[in-house]
């Protein structure tokens, strides 16, 4: 039974001598564990995005290095690259990694480094409760928002980035009308964030892609609310495919644009967007569906399935340190000193 504490949605639960994964692929259809017993079990969901969704990445890989070295002590530099290498957009990887091995190569100690996996999988709750409220008050009353991808518990230690602040809001009364993007090609939105919302008892509304700047054409929405995969030095934001052209649509209509994600998205080692690595996937992700020839046979594609969103038309970004108002390098240094 889910508690306060504990979140209905669980994707990562860590059993100690394996880690179990919510296979997000089976979503909606069926709600099935993924047993993953060492780093490279770990390394292939997060590739195969059975876990997906950058902070529910970062959580994994914590895990799946406690695997890999509790197995050989000497696995560090093996299982550290194999991990990192599963994908490239989202830094929560690294970052979650990086904090690992400096536990690690400080004393060795397979205690120590279970213990981090578990403060890094907790942490990232409590940071998401935190941003959940930041961005809940940021909402006018009444509010009608519009959401991409999968941001909630699945994508996270639980509760979500985006869609936490959408779940606050919502129980807060501060938002009357909630639309997700289907979120194409893998449909994040329409298998996943309706899934979640409708769990919550949270009446969403899907629209497809190619609809979102007709809708704010024709009804006002006031917010657009989205995670992160990497926000750069100057606030320049890597996020799923689609995004960049939400935040287009969004300046065009009057509409506002909130990024919510916790400190460990933030990279600071990048000073711009050009600077971060954009995942490019299998053509079949475009020309299939479920395995079914949709685009003719031979026919190539182009799969990006991040984009970079220029700060600028970023109004908000919200972490669990504060809330930066249309972001530039120095209020972001100054939010992670
Ligand atoms: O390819 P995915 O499903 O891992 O992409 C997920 C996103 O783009 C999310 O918006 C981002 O990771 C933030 S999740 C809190």
């Amino acid at each position: 039974m889910p508690t306060a504490a504990q979140p209905a949605v669980q994707p990562i639960l860590w059993c100690r001598d394996h880690l179990q994964l919510l296979d997000q692929r089976k979503l909606p259809q069926a709600v099935n564990y993924l047993s993953c017993r060492g780093a490279a079990d770990v390394a292939s969901a997060i590739h195969s995005m059975a876990v997906r969704g950058a902070p529910a990445i970062g959580i994994a890989a914590a895990y799946g290095l406690v695997l890999a070295l509790r197995a050989d002590v000497d696995g560090y530099d093996r299982a550290f690259e194999t991990l990192a290498a599963s994908r490239p957009t989202a830094v929560n990887l690294r970052w979650a990694l990086e904090r690992m091995g400096a536990v690690w190569l400080a004393g060795h100690d397979l205690e120590a480094l279970e213990a981090e996996a578990i403060r890094i999988h907790q942490e990232d709750l409590e940071q998401n409760r935190r941003m959940a409220e930041l961005g809940a008050a940021l909402l006018p009353a009444n509010a009608t928002v519009l959401t991409h991808c999968n941001t909630g518990a699945l994508a996270t230690g639980g509760h979500g980035t985006a869609l936490g602040v959408i779940r606050t809001g919502y129980a807060m009364n501060r938002i009357v009308r909630v639309y997700n993007t289907e979120t194409r090609p893998w449909l994040q939105g329409a298998r996943l964030t309706a899934w979640e919302l409708q769990q919550e008892g949270i009446p969403g509304q899907l629209v497809a892609d190619g609809a979102a700047a007709h809708l704010m054409a024709s009804e006002r929405i006031d917010w657009v609310i989205v995670g992160a995969d990497r926000i750069a030095a100057n606030g320049d934001t890597a996020n799923k495919i689609g995004t960049y052209a939400l935040a287009l649509a969004a300046r065009a209509h009057g509409t506002r644009f909130m990024v919510v994600a916790p400190s460990g998205t933030f990279d600071l080692r990048c000073p711009g967007g050009g600077a971060i690595p954009i995942e490019q996937r299998p053509a079949q992700e475009l020309t299939e569906f479920k395995g079914q020839a949709i685009a003719p046979a031979g026919y190539d594609a182009f799969n990006p399935v991040f984009d970079v969103t220029p700060a600028a038309l970023i109004d908000a970004i919200v972490c669990e340190r504060g809330v930066v108002m249309l972001p530039t390098t120095d209020k972001l240094a100054a939010l992670l000193r």
